[in-house]
């Protein structure tokens, strides 16, 4: 079979998706594979939020294998990485993750980050080779939440003038500059925005931002039907920042429940010990766990002060 790896293209789309879901599908062993995920959406959203970081493994005119990054500023992610499982054991994973590396270098990040299976034997030595390394866990966790309203002092990014909106992303890069140098979600916020995905709320202390929630939910995003997931949440390092953790939590539940949810989703690492703890002591429950793998070695801002929602997937 004769693979080339060139950019994923709009009409790649439909082919990699499934290759996606037939992946994941089969690797968590369902007996449908190809129904894996729902009515979720990662292929699409992720390349167009940035179709210039997505590739795809090309078989002779057929897509059977893909790969995203993503540019957090000085933080790079990827995945998720995919292959058809006719084919897998056949370095079609290596190949893809060649360009997405050289892609990242081009960034010069600090540091590179990956969310993958805990039992995946193969995942660590496919990354290893890419000089990654496995670090703390992340529990994807989850939590019911009530129908409501969403009251007058919520602010939403989705309803700030054109003007507001470049004012709102640097204030949020202020809050992510002071947990780790460099960090940066604008590629997350407007692609939310853009694709209309959901909502990043905005949370302030005194009239300023002192936190934010990147939320997607419904069919068709990385939430799916009935939940709202926060993609990335942050608040701003301080004495205050376990208070105002509590109120990006607060306001991140109403949200959902405002927009029709029943289930709040968002991800934690274990090393952020104290935004970890706060979650359960809020009443959310793991679903699911995965491994950060880290290049460098070092914990990046995964530490205990940092409070952080965010899962790497
Ligand atoms: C993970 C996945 C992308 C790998 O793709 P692939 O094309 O099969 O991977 P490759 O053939 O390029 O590389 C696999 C490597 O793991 C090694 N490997 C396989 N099984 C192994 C094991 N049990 N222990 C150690 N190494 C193992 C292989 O030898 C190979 O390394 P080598 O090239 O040095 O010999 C693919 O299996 C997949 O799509 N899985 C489902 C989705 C998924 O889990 N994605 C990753 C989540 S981040």
């Amino acid at each position: 079979m004769n693979i080339t790896i060139r950019p994923l293209r709009e009409s790649d789309l439909p082919a990699a998706d499934i290759v996606y879901r037939l992946a994941f599908g089969t690797l968590a062993g369902l007996a449908v594979p190809i129904q894996y995920g729902g009515d979720t959406d990662y292929v699409r959203t992720r390349w167009a939020a940035d179709p210039s970081a997505a590739f795809v493994a090309d078989a002779e005119g057929k897509p059977v294998g893909s790969i995203f990054a993503a540019k957090w500023g000085s933080l790079a992610l990827l995945g998720p990485l995919t292959v058809h499982p006719n084919v897998w054991d056949r370095a079609v994973g290596t190949s893809l993750l060649e360009p997405a590396m050289d892609l990242v270098k081009q960034w010069s990040p600090a540091h590179v980050g990956l969310h993958t299976v805990v039992h995946g034997a193969k995942h660590i030595a496919l990354f290893r080779k890419f000089g990654f390394w496995p670090r703390c866990l992340i529990e994807i966790m989850s939590k019911p939440v009530q129908e409501t309203e969403l009251g007058p002092h919520k602010r939403l990014f989705s309803e700030l003038s054109a003007d507001g909106k470049p004012e709102a992303l640097e204030a949020c890069r202020q809050v992510t500059e002071s947990l780790y140098k460099g960090l940066d979600l604008e590629r997350e916020i407007r692609a939310v925005d853009a694709q209309d995905l959901g909502d990043t709320a905005l949370l302030y202390d005194v009239g300023k931002l002192c936190g934010f929630a990147v939320c997607h939910w419904g069919p068709g995003t990385e939430a799916g039907s009935g939940r709202c997931y926060v993609k990335f949440g942050a608040v701003r390092k301080g004495p205050d920042s376990g208070k105002q953790f509590e109120r990006l939590l607060e306001m991140c539940e109403v949200l959902a429940g405002a927009r029709g949810n029943s289930k709040l989703v968002a991800g934690v690492n274990t090393a952020r010990n104290r935004a970890c703890r706060t979650m359960i002591e809020r009443g959310f429950h793991t679903e699911s766990v995965g491994v950060a793998m880290h290049k460098p070695y070092g914990p990046g801002y995964n530490r205990d002060d940092v409070y952080i929602i965010d899962d790497w997937r």
